[in-house]
This record gives structure tokens, C-alpha cells and sequence, in this order.
């Protein structure tokens, strides 16, 4: 087991890799604890779960609304939770999102922890100290910044997760190392295997890496004022893609950053050579690499997403593997840019 410390605005928070569910009780208070899970994990983890009241939520993202966070709150009320009630979220990002809301939001806020149970919430979800939910289709438009005391990445959970589910994180994991992190790229192209068979050593080392490289950016810009920017590498297309091809999140980051590389390749920022390898490894891990709706309509979604203000994007290019930097792209750049690869395909 490896403990690693985010230090956050307000308060520090321990990520724990390859904690067992079994050791959990070591890092809970002793009583008033009340645990949130959803179906699917409560169904296959339900008897190991520490002996405290559970709250079960309807699994998957349309559960992550204000109203759950409400039935959370009266349920917390009708169990006569007070304030030194502590909030343990156990599941994937849609759980952690909304435990962690709801805990920041009963009775002014009480003390919370994770153990993230999906490859994506234990790269990302999980960490950094966002969390909300989703209202009128707008995604994650009520939230807070608040960093749980504890998250427990357990890596033995992850065998029972479904393999699209899995390639939601890895798409992640590989971001991370586009961003900040060369070796482990090269150890992932190399042990890709390895990782899709979800050898433990190996995972452990994945979700570790990971963790440090969205810590350390979210340690120096926890509430998003430039660096944490960063973390953005293949969701500015990769969410248009998502709404064009209705695939799942990670798929579409994986679009996403080989639409980041052909840029960047463009630009003079990267090697032929690099952006090819990248292109290898996420087809190694079975990302898709291309979307099926074409580049221009894509583009158009991209500029009609109903959020965006302005003419310009902050874009993230990647700067050789292992560095990226954050540009103010115009729409009509990536319009443009958008059509020439259309023509190329
Ligand atoms: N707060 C942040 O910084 C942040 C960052 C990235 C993503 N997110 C959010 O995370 C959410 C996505 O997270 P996710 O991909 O973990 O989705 P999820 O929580 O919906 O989990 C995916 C599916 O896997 C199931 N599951 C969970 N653990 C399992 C296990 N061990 N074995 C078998 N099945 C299991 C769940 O029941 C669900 O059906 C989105 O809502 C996204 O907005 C938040
Ligand atoms: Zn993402």
C-alpha cells in the first residue's frame, strides 16, 4: 500500500493505492458514519462493506442531480446524522461527485472520505477536490471545491469492472502522461498487456503515476485559474465528440488527444514520430482514434457548446510527450484545422 498527500487550499488529504476494503475500518472514525454506494457496487460488495448505514443511488450519470443530493440530506436527517458525521462515497466518479457535494453541503459541511472503486475515479474522479452534479443538462453546474480527508483506491476492485468502463480510465491515465510524465508513457507502451490484464503491480504503478501528475497540478491551481488547464488535453474536441458520437467519456478523450496531437504536430510542437507513438499505444489499449461523425460536424458542436464564451479556446497542445502547453486557439483556427483533416482521412 502507498500513501500519497494532496495538499489542498483549505485542507490536506491522503490517497491511499491498493488499500484493502477490510483495512478500511483503520481510517474511519469510530462512529457516525454513514456510507453512500450505488447499486452495482452494493451488489457486488455489499457484504464487505463496513458494518454502518448505507444509502444506495441509482448507478450511472442521470442519478447525479440535486434530488439525489436532497434524498441524501433527509436521509442523513432521518438518521439523526449530526455534525460530526463523516460521509464515506464508495464507488465510481458519479458516487464520489455526489458524496462529496452532499457532505460539503449538510449542515454547512461535514468531514467526508472515498474509496473509489473505477479505474477513472481512482485516476481522476476521485482526486482533487471538485465535485458537483449535474442540473437541466448541464453537466457538473452545481458543485463545490472541497477535498475529501481520505480516498482509498482499491485496485483488487477493479477486476470486476466492465472493460469499457476500464478504458475510461486508461484514456485518462494516458493523458496524465502526455502532461507530465515520458517514463511512464514508454512503461505503458511497453506493458500494455499487462495493464488490459490488470497485473497488479502494474496497475498499482498506473493509478500512482497518475495520481501524482493531477495532484501536483491541482496543488499548485486547486480552483482552475491556469495550470490545472492542463488537465483539459483531449476534452475541448473530445467533448464534442462525445455529444456527436454518444460514446463514452473516455473513448472521446482518446479522439480527443490524437485531434490534440495532429495539432500540435501542425504546430512544429511535436514529432511525426511522437504523435504516431501515441497513436500506437491508445490503439494497443483499444481506444478508438478517430470519431465516426466527421471533423466538420464535430466542430460545429464543438462551437456550439453552450458554455463557451468568446471567440477563442484555451487549447491544450502537446510540447513532445510529456509536456503540454495551454494556447488561445480561435474557433476558426480549429474550423479551419478541423477541415483540412477531413480532407486527409
Ligand atoms: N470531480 C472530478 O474532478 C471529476 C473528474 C473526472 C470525472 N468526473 C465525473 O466522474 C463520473 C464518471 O465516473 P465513472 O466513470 O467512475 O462512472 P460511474 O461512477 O458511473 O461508474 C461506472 C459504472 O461502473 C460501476 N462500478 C463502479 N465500481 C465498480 C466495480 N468495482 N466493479 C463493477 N462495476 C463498478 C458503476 O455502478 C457504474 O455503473 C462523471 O460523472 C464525471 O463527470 C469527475
Ligand atoms: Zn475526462
Amino acid at each position: 500500500m502507498e500513501t500519497i498527500l494532496v495538499k489542498g487550499r483549505y485542507r490536506n488529504s491522503r490517497i491511499l493505492v491498493g488499500e484493502k476494503l477490510e483495512l478500511l475500518e483503520e481510517h474511519l472514525p469510530e462512529e457516525e458514519v454513514y456510507i453512500v454506494t450505488d447499486g452495482h457496487v452494493k451488489q457486488l460488495y455489499g457484504d464487505e462493506l463496513p458494518d454502518f448505514p448505507v444509502y444506495v443511488m441509482e448507478p450511472g450519470e442521470a442519478a447525479k442531480t440535486p434530488g439525489t443530493v436532497s434524498h441524501i440530506c433527509q436521509w442523513l436527517i432521518n438518521e439523526e446524522a449530526g455534525r460530526d458525521a463523516f460521509l464515506l462515497g464508495i464507488g465510481g466518479g458519479v458516487v464520489c461527485d455526489v458524496t462529496g457535494f452532499a457532505a460539503s453541503v449538510y449542515m454547512r459541511g461535514i468531514d467526508f472520505g472515498f474509496v473509489a472503486t473505477t479505474l477513472l475515479a481512482q485516476v481522476d474522479a476521485a482526486l482533487g477536490g471538485k465535485n458537483g452534479v449535474n442540473l437541466d443538462g448541464f453537466k457538473n453546474i452545481m458543485g463545490t471545491f472541497n477535498q475529501p480527508r481520505f480516498v482509498v483506491c482499491s485496485t483488487a476492485m477493479l477486476h470486476t469492472l466492465p472493460e469499457k468502463e476500464l478504458q475510461n480510465g486508461l484514456a485518462e491515465a494516458v493523458k496524465h502522461t502526455l502532461i507530465a510524465d515520458k517514463r511512464m508513457f514508454n512503461e505503458i507502451r511497453e506493458r500494455a498487456d499487462d495493464i488490459i490484464a490488470l497485473d497488479d503491480e502494474m496497475i498499482k504503478k498506473l493509478v500512482s503515476h497518475s495520481i501524482r501528475v493531477k495532484s501536483d497540478i491541482v496543488g499548485r491551481d486547486e480552483i482552475e485559474e491556469g495550470e490545472r488547464r492542463k488537465l483539459n488535453l483531449g476534452h475541448t474536441w473530445g467533448h464534442a465528440v462525445e455529444k456527436t458520437d454518444g460514446i463514452p467519456h473516455g473513448q472521446a478523450v482518446s479522439i480527443g488527444m490524437v485531434f490534440a496531437a495532429t495539432l500540435s504536430e501542425e504546430k512544429g510542437l511535436l514529432k511525426p514520430q511522437e504523435r504516431q507513438e501515441l497513436i500506437n499505444l491508445l490503439h494497443s489499449l483499444d481506444l478508438p482514434l478517430q470519431s465516426f461523425t466527421p471533423a466538420e460536424k464535430v466542430f460545429q458542436a464543438l462551437a456550439r457548446d453552450k458554455k463557451r464564451k468568446g471567440t477563442h479556446v484555451h487549447f491544450v497542445l502537446m510540447n513532445g510527450i510529456g509536456d503540454v502547453v495551454v494556447e488561445a486557439i480561435s474557433l476558426e483556427e480549429i474550423g479551419a484545422f478541423a477541415r483540412t483533416i477531413e480532407k486527409n482521412m
